[in-house]
């Protein structure tokens, strides 16, 4: 079984989202000591832009094929800007791809690549979720299902570090609380049916 890890926080070792993507790997890692492990930092080796030559079909990415290879995508997400990073976009440009994981039927958008467990390590700095008043500011977790939606991927699951530009206590305990989540995960490789 393969797991596909990717980071894409720009914070380095002091990234929240780092931390808890790599709890969360270390978590199913034990609970299945035989797991093929890929890692991709985003900001160390950037996915290249979109481009129309890149349309073109050319050779298939490397992102495109070792994201259809997995069968657990563990992705580090931050919340910039509202959005995700610009590097996990690229990525995402490369990833949804028509034919591939999704493809248009008379029936309307079908997604290609359903069966992986996908695994959201989420750091932001204000607090959105579980009907908190920004919940409507939230461009980031929303976008990040509707992806993986399209793609044949109904749910998703995201562990949240919220709140941590509110003061160093809240960070370390958002973290904390995070990695805490991260280690008591179920180490199925498998989506529930
Ligand atoms: C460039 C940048 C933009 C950010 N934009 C937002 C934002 O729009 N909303 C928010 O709640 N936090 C925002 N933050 C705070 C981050 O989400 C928070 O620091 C988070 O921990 C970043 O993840 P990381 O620690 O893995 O880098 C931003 C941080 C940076 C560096």
């Amino acid at each position: 079984m393969k797991l596909l890890h990717i980071d894409s926080g720009i914070t380095g070792g002091a990234s929240v989202s780092r931390q808890v993507s790599a709890a969360v790997v270390d978590a199913l890692k034990s609970a299945n000591p035989t797991l093929e492990v890929t890692y991709r930092d985003l900001e160390a080796e950037p996915v290249p832009h979109l481009t129309g030559a890149g349309l073109g079909g050319l050779a298939e990415s490397d992102p495109l094929a070792e994201f259809l290879a997995a069968d657990v995508v563990v992705i580090g997400a931050p919340m910039y800007n509202f959005g995700i990073p610009s590097q996990l976009k690229a990525w995402f440009d490369r990833v949804l791809v028509a034919g591939k994981t999704f493809r248009y039927t008379e029936n309307g958008p079908e997604g290609l690549a359903g069966g992986k467990r996908v695994i959201i390590a989420s750091a932001r700095g204000n607090i959105y979720a579980n009907g908190a008043p920004n919940a409507g500011l939230d461009f980031h977790e929303p976008y990040l299902r509707t992806l993986f939606r399209f793609v044949g991927i109904p749910e998703i699951e995201v562990i949240r570090a919220e709140g941590v530009a509110f003061s160093p206590e809240h960070r370390a305990n958002a973290l904390k609380d995070a990695v805490a989540q991260a280690a008591a995960l179920d180490g199925s490789l498998k989506v529930a049916a």
